[in-house]
């Protein structure tokens, strides 16, 4: 098989990690609930992920990370724990459903009004928008760090500097860049930075988080068992606890914390530029094939090492799974969740089929994956 489907998950993970969710399964109690071994075990691995963590995207420190399931977990708790009756909300016509859905929710509930930056044609977002749609009710910026459709990114920077300059919380939905792109919360001014852990950064599936700058304050979402302050009503005020209850998922955050090891000893730099060299391959590849239109803006290689196309008028879907049945190449096509960012390119109805290169993927497999378009689309 070849593995192009790496925006949804990360299937081949570093050795490291599988040794580290071996030895968490094998010798982990459970985090914080106790002075024996094999719970301070835990303790230690989960306090080591979060300082790699806090490291990775220069977070205020590791009691700023917080553990979650997955960014979907992390922006729910972000997105409903922060705001109030009567909050004004912009976000970008980039988003996946797990930041649009929330807010449309909130929204349906007339808890937040909701602004939607606009993309053109090439999915790049209106960024003069950001200003033009700020309100004196205006409370947060919510918007992804690179699209999971395009691979277009978000200029950070320039936003986080909008945010600032308006007072506006930045929260960020990192699920695409975290471990493949470089992010520093404190230069980009970000309030809330949601990650997931099986993508980029090469955890296991049921892991991710939240890094949280030191001002920001998150009504918490569970409340329950922490291990501490048991004869409290309430749950702990203290981070991370206050935003963490019931056993950690102890397992999968050492795996996760033996990704982020992996990527910080590799330098996120150097993943990026690999991922990108196999990526722009791929589009050189196949952009002038006849009958291939691609995504997404190629001017600047600041983007992820996302490809996506269509050959013609085919479904999406066919094309997946000629691609798979004929040539053992995985890939993702359809919605990917992001209905807005399908409607601003035009591809609603065809959806687009998406090939994710990562840090273990090879330039013979991207070129196999350019010969099986060009098979493909001479049958157009
Ligand atoms: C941009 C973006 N946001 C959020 C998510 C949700 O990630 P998870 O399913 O790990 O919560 C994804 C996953 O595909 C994504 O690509």
């Amino acid at each position: 098989m070849i593995y192009l489907d790496n925006a949804a998950t990360t299937l081949k993970k570093p050795d490291c990690v599988v040794a580290a969710v071996t030895e968490a399964l094998c010798n982990m109690g459970n985090s914080s609930r106790g002075t024996h071994d094999s719970s301070l075990k835990s303790a230690r691995a989960v306090f080591a992920a979060r300082s790699s963590l806090a490291k990775l995207f220069n977070a205020p420190g590791p009691e700023q990370v917080v553990f979650t399931q997955n960014s979907t977990e992390a922006l729910n708790m972000a997105l409903c724990g922060l705001f109030c009756k009567g909050d004004h909300v912009i976000t970008t016509a980039l988003e996946h459903n797990s930041v649009l859905r929330p807010l449309y929710r909130l929204e349906d509930e007339g808890v937040i009004s909701l602004s939607v930056v606009p993309a053109d044609r090439q999915g790049r977002p209106d960024y003069d928008a950001f200003s033009r749609l700020i309100r004196p009710e205006t409370r947060a910026i919510v918007c992804t760090h690179a699209s999971n459709l395009t691979g277009n990114v978000m200029d950070l920077e320039r936003v986080g500097a909008i945010a600032k300059s308006h007072g506006l919380l930045l929260v960020v939905d990192a699920s695409q860049t975290a471990g493949a792109y470089p992010i520093d919360m404190k230069r980009m001014n970000i309030s809330v930075l949601c990650f997931t852990g099986h993508k980029g950064l090469m955890g296991p599936q049921g892991t991710g988080g939240m890094c949280l700058a030191r001002d920001v304050r998150i009504r918490p979402f569970k409340v329950g068992g922490s291990g501490v302050q048991s004869y409290s009503r309430a749950h702990p005020a203290e981070m991370p606890t206050r935003l963490e209850a019931g056993t950690l998922n102890g397992h999968g955050i050492a795996g996760l914390g033996a990704g982020v090891d992996y990527i910080l000893e590799k330098g996120v730099d150097a993943i990026h530029a690999y991922e990108i060299a196999l990526a722009k391959h791929f589009y050189e590849g196949v952009r002038d094939i006849p009958g291939v239109t691609v995504y997404g803006d190629f001017t600047n290689w600041n983007r992820t090492a996302v490809v996506t196309l269509n050959i013609g008028d085919y479904d999406s879907g066919a094309v997946s799974d000629a691609l798979w049945e004929d040539f053992g190449i995985a890939t993702r096509p359809g919605a990917h969740c992001a209905p807005l960012m399908h409607h601003a390119l035009g591809t609603a109805e065809q959806g687009a089929v998406r090939f994710s290169f990562a840090l273990f993927n090879t330039l013979d497999e991207a070129d196999a994956a350019i010969a099986a378009v060009k098979e493909l689309a001479q049958c157009d």
